[in-house]
């Protein structure tokens, strides 16, 4: 179904000059840059969506009183634009990023955006700033950053009768700048990230908010990233910070921990479940104890532990630490590379789209 929001579009007058473009292309770094334009739409009881429209990048005008400023009533959603050989321009999946925003809308109580409203306010983007879509050498990818946010003017705690969605995009570069490195992960025992009947599933600022302090435990102890742990029993792994797990047992199975409405619903999670399938792994969405970890590594029944989401695709798991031990090591193991691989070609056109996966945008 195509969308039936119509998107005006007003051209910057001051759209950044080749040379430095070009500057920024060759070392975009990751979330530091932000296009010439962005996407705007508004949304009230009486007229829906209305006022969509592709406008100059530029600072926010908001009252202090702004709800969201006070009560969080706030999503987000990221996804990539791919930039294949041939010049074209692609997205991976957006429908499904537009799905999973529907469902943290009706969790964070905002108004839902139709899947193709989604769609067509990303390529519209896109569209507009083709320009800054990197060249497909060395991993590069414009992100892409839709969000929406309560921007009513009012204190009390009440759905915003005012909301707004963004689109902004940020050129970003490999994410492993110097190739491929395992990460090493902290496991956070004081904190948990959500519980049954919380937001966990949501992809909403405040489950950002509330893991920073146990990623900067994290660093404080040496590592690069937090696991955490299920809240009410303390023994399942749920996800890190901002990526879920796999573990890949000696007998080829891959294990990654069921949904259980506390951690997010990742959409590379999700491809590569189809992905093993494909290539020839059994693949179980099943609870993970943290002690199945721990001793799976000692034992060498788990062969190798990888983390995944769309910033980094697949990122290989090393040491796991807590207080009082460490299993683990600094290996990239050959599942965790050709899952990589796997997905990677695909996203960059580089290998064929048996699961078609792709959107064409430009
Ligand atoms: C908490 C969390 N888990 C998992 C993921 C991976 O999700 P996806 O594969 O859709 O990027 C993300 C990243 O968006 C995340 O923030």
């Amino acid at each position: 179904m195509e969308s039936s929001l119509p998107i005006e579009v007003i051209p910057a007058t001051n759209p950044v000059s080749p040379g430095r473009l070009a500057d920024i292309l060759a070392e975009p770094g990751f979330g530091q840059y932000f296009t010439d334009h962005m996407f705007a739409v508004e949304w009230t009881p009486a007229d829906g969506w209305h006022n969509a429209r592709v406008t100059p990048y530029a600072p926010l005008s908001l009252d202090p009183a702004t709800a969201v400023l006070h009560y969080a009533q706030e999503i987000f959603e990221g996804l990539k634009a791919y930039r294949h050989a041939d010049g074209s321009v692609w997205t991976f999946r957006p429908e499904e990023n537009a799905a999973r925003m529907q469902r943290s809308s009706k969790r964070l109580a905002l108004p839902v955006l139709g899947v193709e409203d989604f769609v067509a306010s990303v390529d519209a983007l896109i569209t507009v700033d083709e320009r800054w879509v990197p060249e497909a050498t060395g991993e590069k990818s414009l992100y892409v950053r839709p969000f929406m946010f309560a921007s009513e003017t009012f204190l009390g705690v009440r759905p915003a009768q005012h909301v707004t969605y963004l689109v902004i995009a940020s050129p970003a570069g490999a994410y492993f700048s110097t190739g491929i490195h395992p990460v090493s992960i902290w496991l956070s025992e004081d904190y948990t990230r959500a519980g049954r009947g919380g937001m966990g599933a949501a992809k909403t600022g405040g489950n950002y908010a509330s893991s920073l302090v146990a990623q900067q435990e994290a660093i404080a102890e040496g590592c690069d990233q937090v696991v955490f742990l299920d809240a009410s029993e303390r023994t399942y792994v749920e996800e890190l910070g901002g990526m879920n797990l796999y573990f890949v047992y000696e007998d080829g199975t891959i294990v990654t921990p069921e949904l259980s409405g506390t951690i997010l619903e990742g959409i590379t999670r999700d491809s590569i479940i189809e992905l093993c399938g494909k290539l020839g792994h059994s693949v179980q969405e099943r609870r993970v104890s943290i002690d199945e970890w721990r001793d799976g590594v000692s034992s060498g029944r788990i062969t190798e532990v990888f983390a995944c989401g769309t910033a980094a695709v697949v990122t290989p798991v090393g040491r796991l630490k807590w207080r009082g031990g460490e299993v683990g090591g600094d290996a990239t193991g050959p599942v965790t590379s050709n899952v990589r691989s796997a997905l990677v070609d695909i996203q960059y056109g580089r290998a064929e789209d048996a699961f078609g996966w792709m959107h064409r945008v430009v």
